[in-house]
């Protein structure tokens, strides 16, 4: 259990934990690619764990020195694994592996804990299986434990109807080993970091817009060569920041090194267009990304805003933080076509409702979103976090900005993507 109280402003600098997504695949591609990786900055969370403990033990030879890995890579002559192995608490883990798996002709069987044991996860066995792989679990296929037999595969045309970046990823991992060109499209642009991470370790993929979406063509049989990466601050654990001093009079935020690609900014340009003082300094690049330094100014005036379905990629992780910063607005929101949020870790659209209403937000929910009427204040009140850390970062954020006292169940989940979130809040935290 943790409690917090209204604080009056926070004031100073903090670089946050580095990107979730770009770690995770910092080390599958280092995993896959041939001779050593370096890869520097690399967050180390529980999710990020899970996906090192599998590269482990495929026999994967990795050393730690700090923040920094070295990985040497088995160029895709994975080692059968003795036991089953455990993506935890990451979709971002199950889902990648299984395409890296089932690339192995040998076999392996892949689980995660409650909550990952109830995501779905048909949306990428199908289209292994549809490239030749098997792969089988509880619910047909569609709910772990699954296991794999893999090996020959061939290129597939695949339509991402979801834009999931963590579907997409996972074929194009499969497609570096399938015979023909394996080919993505997407209605609207999901994170674009492993087309991104794929060049730098020498890839060739094609990109281009088509008339029904975005496409992406790997051609099979290609090698990756070992590099050096350095990974950015995730926008995602920003986010909690950036709402923090925007939604605190006389609060002033500088967040060091955070990734700015497009493909995952939406919360800071909504933020903006709603009147939050959220600017990007020293743009530069890093490692094939772009990344910033953020400037926040907190007490401007914030209205309300309409979220729709193209804008949901670029912001989806942040969507629960937006519904809080919307119930402080002026006016009213709506977001439409986040039917995906109630597939998350935990299902968000209705922790949201449930937590957000215990405040005082006036909050009516959708199967695929919610309409809010913006509110003067909100009041403290006991948070149900599911064990779900965007959940309890989310409603620290609301504990701090809201009337009275505030609790979170199990602040322990954190540690899934922030681990020392709490002690970075109360370096910027004045108090009245
Ligand atoms: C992720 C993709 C997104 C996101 C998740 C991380 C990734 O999921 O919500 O937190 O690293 O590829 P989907 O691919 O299911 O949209």
């Amino acid at each position: 259990m943790y409690k917090l109280k209204k604080a009056k402003s926070v004031k100073g600098e903090l670089r946050v934990p580095s990107d979730k997504s770009i770690s995770h695949r910092a080390v599958i591609l280092s995993a896959i690619a041939e001779g050593k990786s370096v890869i520097r900055n690399w967050l180390s969370s529980e999710d990020t764990l899970a996906t090192l403990q599998i590269a482990k033990a495929l026999g994967t030879k990795v050393e730690t020195k700090g923040n920094e890995l070295m990985i040497t890579g088995r160029d895709f002559n994975f080692c059968e694994p003795d036991h089953v192995l455990d993506a935890r608490n990451s979709g971002t883990t199950a889902r990648l592996f299984l395409g890296v798996l089932a690339t192995q002709e040998f076999f392996s069987v892949i689980t995660g804990d409650e909550s990952l044991r109830n995501r779905p996860m048909l949306r990428v066995v199908e289209p292994l299986r549809q490239m030749g792989a098997f792969l089988d679990g509880r619910e047909k296929g569609n709910k772990l434990p699954i296991c794999v037999r893999g090996g020959k595969l061939k290129g597939i045309s695949f339509f991402n109807k979801r834009a999931s970046a963590q579907v997409k990823s996972s074929l194009l991992l499969a497609g570096l080993k399938a015979e023909g060109i394996t080919e993505i499209t997407e209605p609207y642009l999901s994170r674009d970091h492993t087309e991104r991470m794929l060049k730098l370790f020498g890839a060739n993929i094609t990109q281009l817009e088509g008339s029904s979406g975005h496409i992406i063509k790997i051609a099979g049989g290609q090698k990756l060569y070992g590099c050096e990466i350095s990974c950015p601050a995730d926008p995602s654990s920003a986010a909690f920041f950036v709402a923090l001093a925007t939604l605190l009079e006389d609060s002033q935020l500088i967040l060091k090194d955070v990734l700015i690609n497009p493909t995952r900014d939406g919360f800071f340009r909504k933020l903006r267009q709603m009147g939050a003082y959220v600017e990007y300094a020293n743009v530069r690049e890093v490692s094939g990304e772009p990344v910033a330094d953020i400037v926040v100014e907190g007490g401007r005036k914030l209205k309300g805003l309409n979220i729709t379905k193209e804008d949901v990629p670029s912001l989806i992780d942040e969507l629960p933080l937006l519904a809080l910063v919307m119930s402080l607005a002026e006016g009213s929101s709506m977001v439409k076509g986040a039917e995906e949020l109630r597939f998350k870790e935990s299902d968000r659209i209705k922790a949201v409702v449930e937590n957000l209403r215990s405040m005082g937000a006036n909050i009516e929910e959708y199967q695929d979103g919610f309409y809010i009427e913006g509110v003067e204040k909100l009041k403290g009140a006991n948070i149900k976090t599911y064990s779900d850390h965007r959940i309890a970062m989310t409603f620290s954020v609301a504990g701090l900005v809201a009337e009275g006292e505030t609790t979170i169940d199990n602040p322990e989940c954190v540690s899934v993507s922030y681990p020392n979130f709490y002690e970075d809040l109360n370096k910027i935290i004045l108090q009245t």
